[in-house]
């Protein structure tokens, strides 16, 4: 039987900088529900990329002296480097200068255009080059100064051009039925609620294409105009939906299933993207996931706070599974979250060092020093084994309900408190006291332990790839037996198991 299919996405990043925390945090998050596909049986595409176009791109490359291309070109490199060192499983790294993209974002305008809902006109308004939006006064809010400012505190500009605009006015009462029939679409349900007030507030016209500048994918049949980089930019999920060959609307693995992507960026998946799909006539992706700002000690990343922290550097410093354990333990995804170097710290003693680590450590080092590092036999299960199987079965089965609601902390708060039951197994029954009294019992209890540990590491997987990998190894799991189907197949008593090592020592924040 085939396997069913899993079409994931993170937004698509402006390499107008070096990527910064919130951009790992994106990553990791996906990557891990990526993963946790993999895992759960899917057959998983993950896409990711750069968004490379655009009016705040072009300002950038002058700034930097650089024509658009050779800029973007030499910006795009830390970004590819950055999903190395977090261990990011992505199918495509896509970046919207691709031909493919360019070829396909044509192919779309013109299906719109051919459906009637693309007309020449006059932009007037405020526009803004750092959220790269259009918004109507009533949008903006008062910046210190007294000027104005977009709802991200971004600056304004009035912007006069002729522009090709899209008919967006006619698609609320679809956006409505979409929202209300498939309420699902927008995830948490705080930004779904937010998105069905906006649209329900009424839709202006979008003005999508620009006359001013040039770095874009030009507009087929008036070369005057570029597109406008939303509308570019929410293609490369089209584009990324091809595995093979040049970019096709019916990509096959669209629709996608899960779009990744901020909060400030909801508006442009929620209300615009099923809007121009509904135009072109192509199916709409199931949901789009909102999740929460990372900040800084509680504070906003910014250069002028000189607080923006190189994501491959904390890498460097703590090891890449405690960073991706510490973001999707500490945020509860869909909320904005913090983290500082002392919270890294004490977060990942507190579960990998003290919890998981420790767990695998003594019971494995048991098993090596008493019994000859083999896999003892399991044996009739007593008090403490039943209460430990109702404490995992009641924590997986939260962990599988959490993960598919994609409560990535809420998983790992399930996935900690197996952690717990088994530690508490093993304090209970004091293998090493055992050792000196009855060495049959001890194995029993250490045989318990380890599949304990087995189970727990399987569902660690998706969180940390690296070091999980090297935990099942020396518990003995095959490779073929790490998946989810392995869950219930324990280790065949009598298996050899190599000479353990610790992989979770205690960090400490003077490193
Ligand atoms: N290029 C657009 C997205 C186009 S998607 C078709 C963009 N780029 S971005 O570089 O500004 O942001 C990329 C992603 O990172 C967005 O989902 C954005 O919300 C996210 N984040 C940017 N700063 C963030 C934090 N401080 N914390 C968490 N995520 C943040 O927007």
């Amino acid at each position: 039987m085939s396997k069913p299919r899993f079409y994931v996405t993170t937004a698509i990043a402006y390499p107008n900088g070096r990527p910064h925390m919130g951009h790992a945090y994106e990553a990791i998050a996906t990557d891990v529900i990526a993963r946790f596909k993999r895992l759960d049986g899917f057959d998983v595409r993950f896409l990711t990329g750069t968004d490379e176009h655009g009016l705040k791109i072009d300002q950038a490359a002058r700034a930097a002296g650089k024509p658009p291309k050779a800029y973007v070109d030499e910006m795009v490199a830390p970004f590819q480097s950055l999903h190395e060192s977090l261990g990011i499983s992505f199918d495509r790294f896509i970046r919207t200068t691709d031909d493919d993209h360019k070829a396909l974002v044509q192919a779309l305008w013109q299906r719109m255009a051919a459906n009637g809902d693309l007309y020449l006109g006059r932009y007037e308004g405020w526009y803004s080059v750092r959220d790269e939006a259009y918004y109507d006064e009533g949008e903006l809010v008062t910046g210190e100064d007294g000027g104005k400012l977009s709802p991200n505190g971004a600056p304004v500009e009035w912007t006069l051009e002729e522009s090709w605009f899209f008919k967006l006015s006619a698609y609320q009462d679809k956006l409505l039925a979409l929202y209300e029939s498939h309420p699902e679409y927008i995830q948490p349900t705080s930004r779904f609620n937010e998105m069905r007030a906006f649209v329900a507030g009424g839709l202006s016209d979008l003005s999508i294409s620009r006359t001013s500048f040039t770095w874009g994918i030009p507009v087929p049949g008036d070369e005057r105009h570029v597109m406008y980089v939303w509308l570019d930019a929410l293609a490369n999920y089209l584009t990324g939906a091809v595995a093979t060959g040049r970019g096709s609307l019916d990509g096959e693995w669209w629709p996608a299933d899960l779009h990744v992507v901020g909060k400030d960026v909801v508006r442009f998946h929620a209300v615009y993207w099923p809007a121009f799909l509904m135009s072109a006539g192509i199916a709409l992706p199931k949901t789009v996931f909102g999740h929460g700002f990372l900040l800084n000690r509680g504070e906003k990343m910014s250069k002028s706070l000189g607080n923006v922290v190189d994501p491959a550097a904390m890498v460097d410093r703590f090891g890449v599974d405690r960073l991706r354990w510490f973001l999707c333990r500490e945020v509860a995804f869909g909320e904005d979250g913090s983290y500082s170097d002392e919270a890294i710290v004490e977060r990942t003693n507190a579960d990998l060092a003290n919890g998981i680590g420790n767990l695998a450590q003594r019971s494995l080092s048991m098993v090596a020093k008493n019994l000859g590092g083999v896999m003892p036999v399991r044996g009739e299960a007593g008090e403490t084994e039943l209460r430990l199987k109702e404490a995992f079965l009641s924590g997986s089965e939260a962990y599988f309900t959490a993960m598919n609601a994609l409560a990535l902390h809420k998983a790992l708060d399930a996935l900690m408190a197996m952690v717990a039951a088994a530690n508490g197994y093993f304090a209970e029954n004091a293998p090493w006291a055992l050792a000196k009294t009855d060495v049959a019992r001890m194995a029993e209890v250490l045989a318990a332990t380890l599949d304990a540990t087995r189970r727990i590491v399987i569902l660690a997987q998706p969180f940390m790839p690296g070091s999980t990998a090297q935990l099942l190894d020396q518990l003995g799991v095959a490779a073929d037996a790490r998946d989810f189907n392995g869950f219930n197949m324990p280790v065949n008593a009598g298996t050899q198991l190599p000479a353990p090592a610790g992989v979770f020592p205690r960090i400490t924040l003077e490193g």
